[in-house]
């Protein structure tokens, strides 16, 4: 069997981590295609070199553009490798321009697609993932969903053959990672550069485009997050390093800007975190497993089981009640196991195996 793998973005860097050793554990031949949706040191290679994934056989540069005109490409470059390479499955992770681009080049070639995170909804057809996310599905074959919900938001949309819960191969990373930072926590420390963390801090990120490219609530964001008496710390997506430029906003000196950080450095950022806030989707889920509570700014959420947790607040159209919300944060009594046990990436080979 071969399976060939499309990844491109930051979180599919992430994701693909486990899911590659367990293809090399099981002995399955993985080609990985780097799309080049992201593309600096940062946000790419830092992954591959932490997470040991082996380097991609093919690597197609196509990042930046629009939307349509990154997927365009993206769709061609895919094409041209899966009609040389015919391989048995084709894998696709989460919602990216990347994710769309590598399941519909390979339904069109009728090369069976396998969705990792399949079944998520915002319900919010403004964000750009939800409509990649709704069309990977429905060109789907096998969709490994990470909750039970995301099967039944699955059901609800006609979709039963081919799905299955396996867990969040995030919670495989994360397990993996907490692992190689407790032997080495000093190495990863430095890197952290410890000198400029208060003793209490927010992590924060921020890059999703309904925040970034909307100047009203970027702006109202900006003034929220600048009105806060704690110290946060805040690496820096390529996307808002640009609109924050763009809107001639500048950050209050309690905000510490730094260049995107590994994955190493990002678990320990969280385990220090009073509180994480985050319009990232995978942040939200490593705050929950980190047991850090975290104000999603966002007005919805596909990680519902967070919020009812009580771990998770979104923040919605009120930008205004952003401080406040800070200032009430407090970490619940009650905390239970979400998405799965940390093993889910050898559930999703197995499966393909048969
Ligand atoms: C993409 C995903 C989003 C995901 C995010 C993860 C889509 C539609 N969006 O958003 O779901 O949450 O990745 O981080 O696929 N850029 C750089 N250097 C890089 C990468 C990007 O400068 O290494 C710049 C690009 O040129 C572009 C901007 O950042 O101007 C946004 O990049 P893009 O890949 O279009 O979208 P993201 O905001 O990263
Ligand atoms: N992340 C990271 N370094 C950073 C910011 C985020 O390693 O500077 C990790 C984060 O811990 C999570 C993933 O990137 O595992 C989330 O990716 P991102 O927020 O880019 O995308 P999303 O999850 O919103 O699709």
């Amino acid at each position: 069997m071969k399976c060939l793998t499309v990844i491109g973005a930051r979180p599919q860097f992430i994701k693909a981590a486990p899911v590659s050793r367990a293809f090399a554990a099981a002995g399955i031949e993985q080609v990985l295609v780097h799309t080049g949706q992201h593309y600096d040191f940062e946000m790419s290679e830092v992954f591959f070199q932490e997470l040991e994934i082996p380097p991609p056989r093919h690597s197609l540069g196509l990042g930046g553009g629009t939307h349509g005109a990154m997927t365009g490409r993206m769709l061609e470059g895919i094409e041209k490798i899966l009609s040389e390479d015919r391989p048995d499955w084709v894998l696709v992770y989460g919602d990216t321009n990347s994710t769309l681009a590598g399941a519909l080049a390979a339904a069109k070639l009728h090369i069976p697609v396998c969705h990792v995170e399949s079944g998520l909804r915002s319900w919010n057809r403004r964000m750009p993932e939800e409509i990649n996310r709704v069309l990977t599905d429905h060109v789907s074959n096998r969709l490994f969903c990470s909750s039970e919900l995301a099967v039944e938001n699955l059901r609800r949309e006609g979709i039963t053959a081919g799905v299955e819960m396996v867990g969040d191969v995030m919670a495989d990373t994360n397990k993996l990672a907490q692992e190689v930072v407790a032997g080495r926590s000093a190495e990863f420390w430095k890197a952290a550069n410890p000198d400029m963390l208060a003793d209490e801090f927010a992590l924060l990120t921020l890059h999703r485009a309904e925040n970034t490219d909307d100047p009203v609530r970027f702006r109202a964001l900006v003034e929220q997050l600048n009105s806060l008496n704690i110290q946060v710390v805040f690496p820096v997506h390529p996307r808002t390093r640009k609109a924050l430029l763009r809107e001639e906003l500048s950050l209050g000196d309690h905000i510490v800007t730094i260049d995107p950080v590994g994955y190493l450095e990002m678990v320990l950022l969280l385990d220090q975190a009073r509180l994480v806030l985050t319009d990232s989707g995978g942040l939200q889920k490593e705050a929950y497993w980190g047991k850090t509570p975290c104000l999603t700014l966002r007005t919805e959420t596909e990680w519902v089981e967070t919020v009812e947790a009580g771990w998770n607040v979104v923040l919605g159209d009120e930008v205004e009640s952003l401080a406040n919300l800070v200032a009430e944060s407090e970490p619940p009594a009650s905390w239970e196991p979400l998405y799965g046990d940390g093993n889910a990436a050898g559930r999703i080979v197995a499966a393909l195996s048969i």
